[in-house]
């Protein structure tokens, strides 16, 4: 099978998109990362990407003010521009359209540092520890219109600590977000996920759900 290409969308660091890139060094793995692509000049990921030969692009947000439907289809050309299959989301700061969203359907990815469908949003460490939560995580997603939902393909979890800072357990969950994108990545490039009445099956067998990371009783 030939490997999928893939363009991973950031704004800022870029870890995850390091850990993708990392996967694909693999002959083995079934993904390429064929683009990174940022709407920040300055994201800090780009200068990584570089560093590892891949091809960059950006497209600034700006200059479409509030016409994201705009702004996304200056995306959609540059990513049929790389002749993508599929693309990563890791720490894109952006709304997507409906139109993109649709677009990729089942071809776009997501991952959010928390269990979904706990702690939309952002500040899911310090709003994990707030609440008191035993276990947080992270989750990867097939990526619909709204934000932070979509059939979840993988989730990791972490035990919260008492001792727990915010950035104590960000550090915690960074590591598994590590681990679960490429594993779910590979899984979706291997064509071995299909998303039935909303839900990811993996070679047929249904993910999950998060409550089964919860400790019982
Ligand atoms: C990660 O925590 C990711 O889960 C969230 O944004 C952050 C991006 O970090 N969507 P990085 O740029 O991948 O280091």
């Amino acid at each position: 099978m030939s490997r999928k290409r893939v363009a991973v969308l950031i704004s800022g660091r870029g870890s995850n998109m390091a850990a993708l890139i990392e996967a694909a060094k693999n002959k083995s793995y079934p993904a390429d990362i064929a683009l990174v692509l940022s709407n920040k000049s300055d994201a800090g990921g780009l200068i990584t990407a570089r560093a590892n030969g891949i091809t960059t692009e950006v497209v600034d947000h700006a200059p479409f003010g509030k016409d994201r439907a705009a702004f996304d289809a200056a995306m959609q050309a540059v990513l049929e521009k790389h002749g993508i299959d599929l693309v990563c989301l890791a720490g894109f700061m952006r709304l997507l359209s409906p139109g993109f969203t649709g677009h990729w359907q089942n071809r776009m990815l997501n991952i959010h540092p928390a269990l979904l469908p706990a702690f939309k949003g952002l500040d899911t460490h310090r709003r994990a520890l707030q609440a008191g939560a035993a276990v947080h995580g992270a989750t990867v997603h097939f990526v619909v219109p709204e934000m932070d939902a979509g059939p979840t393909i993988m989730q990791g979890a972490v035990a919260v600590h008492a001792t727990d800072s915010e950035d104590a357990l960000g550090q915690r969950v960074l590591a598994v977000e590590h681990q679960i994108y490429p594993a779910a990545l590979r899984l979706v490039a291997e064509d071995r996920v299909r998303v039935v009445d909303g839900r990811c099956l993996i070679d047929g067998v249904p993910v999950p759900d998060s409550s089964a990371l919860l400790p019982s009783g």
